[in-house]
């Protein structure tokens, strides 16, 4: 339960690292569920281009829109003025450094969120570290990048040595760029604990294993709402079960590294 007063800080989020405590965080889209997982303990809200799918219905973040992530963010600050709120730059909303630092400012100045998640390796390092000497805090975001999906796919990182070397190398660089939280999404596990422990900044994973400094995961997934949920994603509204009571029990197996390595999807 969070009964501070205070904002979160970012500084919380990154001692949480050198103090082995795991972040437990969750994507939020509106302002009571925003209210509800903040109330719940859970450590930062993502406003994911997820909403693409659990919001908006399509197949793909791709047809989510700077706006749409806008509206949404700014729902999500109005239910939890006091959470550390990271807000998605969607597809082709960053093709450029000057288009990037504008699509930020954008989503700093009119929903007032606190950080933006940019998906790339090498190539998004000019913009990770014109946004850091802007002052805007960065989440890096590797792995499986749902935006290049029309041209990767679907598909887990890391199952070779020399692709497990290249995402070791893309985090490095990132951290050096100013990154100051790292998504992992589908990256071999053992790949993930080996970027992990080279960083001083926070990973965060999402189907990468138990060994990243926080785990993340769709709500509706949790919720059991989504029409397709990843297996690594487990229900925790389960029957007997409140939504605070489900959120909280995805915060306190996050925290106790029950989840992801005993509680499965
Ligand atoms: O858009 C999103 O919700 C995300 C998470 C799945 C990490 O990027």
């Amino acid at each position: 339960m969070n009964d501070s007063v205070k904002p979160v800080a970012l500084s919380k989020l990154l001692n949480a690292k050198a103090l082995g405590e795991k972040l437990a965080l969750l994507t939020a889209y509106d302002a009571s569920f925003a209210r509800l997982l903040h109330q719940c303990g859970v450590d930062a809200l993502l406003v994911g281009d997820s909403l693409g799918m659990v919001m908006q219905g399509h197949d793909s973040t791709i047809p989510v829109t700077l706006d749409d992530v806008i509206y949404h963010a700014k729902m999500v600050k109005r239910g939890a003025p006091l959470a550390w709120v990271i807000a998605d730059l969607p597809f082709m909303t960053a093709m450029d450094v000057e288009q990037g630092l504008t699509s930020a400012r954008r989503l700093l100045q009119e929903a007032q969120v606190q950080m933006v998640k940019v998906e790339g390796g090498l190539s998004v390092l000019p913009l990770v570290q014109a946004l850091t000497e802007q002052g805007v805090p960065v989440c890096a975001h590797i792995g499986l990048l749902p935006q290049q999906a029309l041209r990767a796919g679907y598909k887990m990182a890391g199952k070779t040595e020399v692709d497990a070397q290249r995402l070791l190398d893309e985090a490095l660089a990132l951290e050096k760029a100013g990154a100051s939280l790292l998504v992992m999404e589908c990256v071999v596990a053992e790949v993930a604990q080996r970027i992990t422990s080279a960083l001083s900044i926070p990973t965060i994973g999402i189907g990468s294993g138990a060994q990243t400094d926080g785990q993340v995961l769709v709500l509706h997934d949790i919720l059991g709402l989504s029409s397709y949920a990843p297996s690594f994603a487990p229900k925790f509204l389960i029957e007997g079960r409140s939504l605070a009571e489900a959120v909280t029990a995805y915060v306190q197996a996050v925290k106790s590294g029950e989840f992801p390595s005993q509680v499965k999807g």
